[in-house]
This record gives structure tokens, C-alpha cells and sequence, in this order.
């Protein structure tokens, strides 16, 4: 693996971004009772070195698991690196390999029931451990035989791969707990998913996550926050902003109700200039007492609850939304007063100002002389059997 900066790690689609047990733990705890008597398959995960492995091994009882499957992809950097000295894997140095649980007690009669039991059991079962055919891509005819077997698929997938990740996930009709960026919300593909209600936010929303990698951390701010947490830059934490969870099993606070305390006018809720809905800049100012359709930050997701909202639409390409007007010849003005093509405006949300926009980026085109664009919207409406 080439050493360079993490962020160009991002850009250049590197997936190597090991999620620490604490943030597992904090989601977790809030699934218990789903994982009874079901399959858990990591299939992002090499074995024994990713601590969602570790999590379901360790917890293999108190979640009353019956099956826990996790397989890794070939070429990952740490695989290999924490199970030594097992005579299968030295003979197949390298190799992708899965590892199958269906029990786990205190073999090494310790008192306790830890990994040192799951090295125990490795050691000493060799039916656990199995090297695979191919090279562990979650697309692969193996992994996803693996996943048609498991109930529930848990894992920090590769960002680059997110799309075509959850695509699989779908087409197997799998119940899932996964990590993502928030921004996948604005996909068009993943959309769709939120708006039909068939995944959700998970309890963790737009977190700045702390992760370890193999690439060397060298921005200065964002060494400060991994200090800041506990952790040390240079054995490769780095801060990831802007993490989700996305599910799509049943959790409570996707009930609990936002209370709404504001009253609508006119002057505090502009209506959007090309879509018939008011324009809402902080999720906690959406009125009690309007009817019509909203555009709420996407950030409203970690406070949906879909007994309360409807939603309706993105406001932030025409793949997720229809405009109800195209303006002509539209200008983007800069900050620093030039211009460049505008086209831009006719995809998204746009605000007709009454006085031309100062120190911000605005549009005009030849039949408005004003639209602001705001950041990506969520259109909702509330439900009407909703108080
Ligand atoms: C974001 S990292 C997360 C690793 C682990 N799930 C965790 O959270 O600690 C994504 C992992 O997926 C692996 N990966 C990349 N492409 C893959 C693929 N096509 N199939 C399976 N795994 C893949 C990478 O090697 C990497 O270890």
C-alpha cells in the first residue's frame, strides 16, 4: 500500500478506514434484540483484525447470535496481522480467508468468555476458518452466497464501492446496520431508499469519526480532534467528518416525534421561486402550523420520524425533483463580482431575493434578477393525521 496523505486516500478511493470498537458499541446497543437467533455476516471485515468481527465474537452470546460469518478482501493490509502463527494461514500467506461461529464458550477456562477464547476456538476447530476461492469481493459468487445464508449484514463498507454496496444489500432483501458519508443521502441512487422509506439514519448522524488507516495523517486540524479523542495522528487516526449510520431494522428514535414550536409567516419562510414549497434553513424552526410542502436540510433525517413527515423529494438535481419553471440564459455571480455559466440554477431549489444578494453567490438569468441556490433540501410534508 503506497503511503499519501489520507484526504487524497478519499480522492483517490481508498478504502482503508478501520472503525474503532467504541463507535461500534455506541450504535450497537441499541439492536439488541435484533440480532437473536440470526446470522451476522461482515463482509468487509478481515477477520479477527476488524473490530466489527470482535464485537459479534465477544458478544456472540449476551446478543444471542446464531451464526456470525466474516470474510476480508484480498490485499487488505491488515489481514494476517493479528491471528499469528496459525499453521492454515501461514500456508496460505495473504490469502482472503472467512471465519464461521456458531458457538463460542470459555474453551481456555478462564473464567471469562473473550477473544482469547475465539483464538482458542480458531486454533482448535478447523472447520472455523477457511480459506476462499476467489478474492472476498462482496460481489463475488462466494461472499454472496455467504450473504443470501446471513440475516443481517453489519459492516463499514468501502465509501468508494457505497452505491453498489447497498444495491447488493437491497437485491437480497437484507436487513443491515452500515456506515456511510451523509452526503450518499444526495445520491441518486440511495435517495430514493430514504424517500420510500426502505433505509434510515441510525442513531450516530453526521459524526466526525475517528478511524485508523494505513495512510499518514498531516493536516494539523484534523490531528488536533484525534488528539482531542484519545488517539495518536501518527499511528493512523485520522477524523473522517460528516459519518452516518444507515439502516434498515426498526429502532426507537425513529418514532420519537420533533417538536414543532414555531408559527409560519411569509417574511421568515420565503417560498422557493421554481418548486411550490417554503424554504426552512434550520430544522427545529419547521412551523406547526403549515400544511404545504417544506425544504428542510438534509440534516431533518436525524429527527424523521415517518408517522409526523411525508417526504416528498431532493431539491438538488432534477433526478430527484421536477422545477416548475427553466429560466433563460441564467449567470452564476461570484464573490468577486465575475460571472460564469449559471445552468446550475435550473437543477436545484431557487429563492428570488427582493434586493441583490451581497457578499454571496447569486444567479440571475433574463427574466429574474435574483435567485439564491440554498444548500440541498429535503422536501417534506407533514402527515395529516398528524396533530
Ligand atoms: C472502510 S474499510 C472498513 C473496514 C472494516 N469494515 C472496518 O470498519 O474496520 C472498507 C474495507 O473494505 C475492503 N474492500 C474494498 N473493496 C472491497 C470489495 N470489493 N469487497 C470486499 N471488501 C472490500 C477494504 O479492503 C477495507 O478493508
Amino acid at each position: 500500500m503506497p503511503r499519501a496523505d489520507f484526504s487524497e486516500a478519499q480522492r483517490n478511493k481508498k478504502d482503508e478506514f478501520y472503525t474503532q470498537l467504541s463507535d461500534i458499541e455506541e450504535e450497537l446497543r441499541h439492536y439488541k434484540t435484533h440480532f437473536k437467533d440470526k446470522t451476522v455476516f461482515c463482509n468487509c471485515d478481515d477477520p479477527f483484525e476488524s473490530n466489527f468481527f470482535k464485537y459479534f465474537a465477544m458478544n456472540f452470546n449476551h446478543l444471542g447470535l446464531k451464526k456470525l460469518i466474516c470474510t476480508c478482501y484480498a490485499g487488505s493490509p491488515i489481514a494476517h496481522t493479528e491471528l499469528k502463527d496459525l499453521p492454515l494461514l501461514k500456508q496460505n500467506e495473504k490469502m482472503p480467508y472467512m471465519i464461521e461461529i456458531t458457538e463460542v464458550k470459555d474453551y481456555n477456562d478462564d473464567g471469562a468468555e473473550d477473544l482469547a477464547d475465539i483464538e482458542y476456538l480458531l486454533r482448535n476447530n478447523e472447520n472455523t476458518l477457511t480459506i476462499l476461492d476467489g478474492d472476498g469481493d462482496f460481489r463475488s459468487e462466494e461472499s454472496i452466497g455467504f450473504l443470501e445464508e446471513a440475516d443481517i449484514v453489519v459492516t463499514n463498507p468501502p465509501f468508494s464501492l457505497f452505491r453498489e454496496y447497498v444495491a447488493q444489500l437491497m437485491k437480497y432483501n437484507k436487513q443491515f446496520v452500515i456506515l456511510g458519508n451523509m452526503n450518499a443521502i444526495t445520491y441518486k441512487e440511495f435517495f430514493p431508499l430514504i424517500k420510500d422509506n426502505k433505509v434510515w439514519a441510525g442513531y450516530g448522524f453526521n459524526k466526525s469519526m475517528v478511524y485508523r488507516t494505513p495512510y499518514p495523517n498531516l493536516l494539523e486540524a484534523n490531528r488536533k480532534f484525534v488528539i482531542s479523542k484519545g488517539r495518536d495522528p501518527d499511528e493512523g487516526y485520522v477524523k473522517v467528518p460528516a459519518i452516518c449510520w444507515f439502516t434498515n431494522m426498526d429502532i426507537d428514535r425513529r418514532h420519537d416525534e420533533l417538536v414543532l414550536y414555531k408559527k409560519y409567516n411569509e417574511k421568515d419562510y420565503p417560498a422557493y421561486d421554481n418548486y411550490n414549497a417554503i424554504n426552512i434553513n434550520n430544522v427545529n424552526d419547521i412551523p406547526q402550523d403549515y400544511e404545504g410542502v417544506m425544504g428542510v436540510p438534509i440534516t431533518f433525517l436525524n429527527k424523521y420520524n415517518p408517522d409526523q413527515f411525508e417526504i416528498i423529494a431532493l431539491g438538488n438535481s432534477r433526478d430527484n425533483f421536477t422545477p416548475n419553471k427553466d429560466y433563460v440564459n441564467p449567470m452564476k455571480h461570484l464573490k468577486d463580482g465575475s460571472t460564469i455559466n449559471g445552468g446550475a440554477i435550473n437543477c436545484v431549489l431557487a429563492i428570488r431575493p427582493s434586493e441583490q444578494p451581497i457578499n454571496q453567490i447569486y444567479y440571475s438569468a433574463d427574466d429574474v434578477p435574483y435567485l439564491i441556490a440554498p444548500y440541498a433540501r429535503i422536501l417534506i410534508k407533514r402527515r395529516k393525521n398528524e396533530n
